[in-house]
């Protein structure tokens, strides 16, 4: 078998086991494994997930955050299958979602985003459109965060990323990056997390 195709079936564990484990994709373990290193989610805390549809982040957080937490999703496309009480995905477009449709400022103690633009074949588009969307995030973020709030961010790696991981970096007093193992060899993506969040003065 060529090698590439024992690295798909070895990565595809992860597709089998979220099957086994009822999560709509196998992009949860992602979230996990970014949880455990980062220490994102935690009982009673309010999230936003970004790019959340067919709903393995949104389920997988409502799960973490127990009955006292809740997790608002926001996706292109409409949502219809089942989650758990304390969690919703709504359909909407980032670009046109205002701070005071979520709640207004310090609404969320998480806003996390695996947002991915559909695939144009072009390395150097596809980067353009993924840091977009990585950016609109990181500003949706830094105004409805509460103070010391976390955030993860999926971008495609390229020319740019020293200047998306300084933008977190600005904002947040720990930044990491996560390559989580679910995602695929061939994928340019990671995760930025930037934790302990700071709001800006008033005048910047
Ligand atoms: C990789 S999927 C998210 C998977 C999800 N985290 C899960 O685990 O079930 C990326 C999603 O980003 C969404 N997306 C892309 N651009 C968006 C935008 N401008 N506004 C809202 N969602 C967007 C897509 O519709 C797609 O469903």
């Amino acid at each position: 078998m060529a090698r590439s195709g024992r690295r798909r079936r070895h990565q595809d564990r992860f597709g089998r086991q979220a099957r086994r484990e009822g999560y709509a994709a196998r992009s949860v373990y992602k979230l996990q494994e970014i949880d455990e290193k980062v220490g994102l989610l935690r009982r009673g805390a309010r999230v936003l997930d970004l790019g959340a549809f067919p709903g393995s982040w949104t389920s997988y957080a409502a799960e973490r955050v127990q009955r006292e937490g809740r997790v608002l999703g926001y996706d292109l496309t409409a949502f219809r299958g089942e989650l758990p009480p304390n969690a919703e995905i709504r359909q909407g477009d980032v670009f046109e979602l205002s701070v005071e449709e979520l709640g207004g400022p310090a609404s969320f103690e998480v806003v996390m985003s695996d947002m991915a633009p559909a695939t144009s074949g072009h390395r150097f588009t596809d980067m353009a459109r993924s840091e977009a969307l990585f950016l609109r995030a990181l500003e949706l973020a830094c105004r409805v965060l509460t103070p010391g709030g976390a955030f993860v961010g999926k971008v495609f790696q390229g020319g740019d990323f020293p200047k998306v991981r300084e933008a977190v970096r600005r904002r947040f007093t720990s930044v990491r990056v996560v390559r989580p193992e679910a995602t695929r060899r061939e994928s340019y993506e990671v995760f930025v997390c930037g934790t302990g969040f700071a709001p800006a003065d008033e005048e910047e």
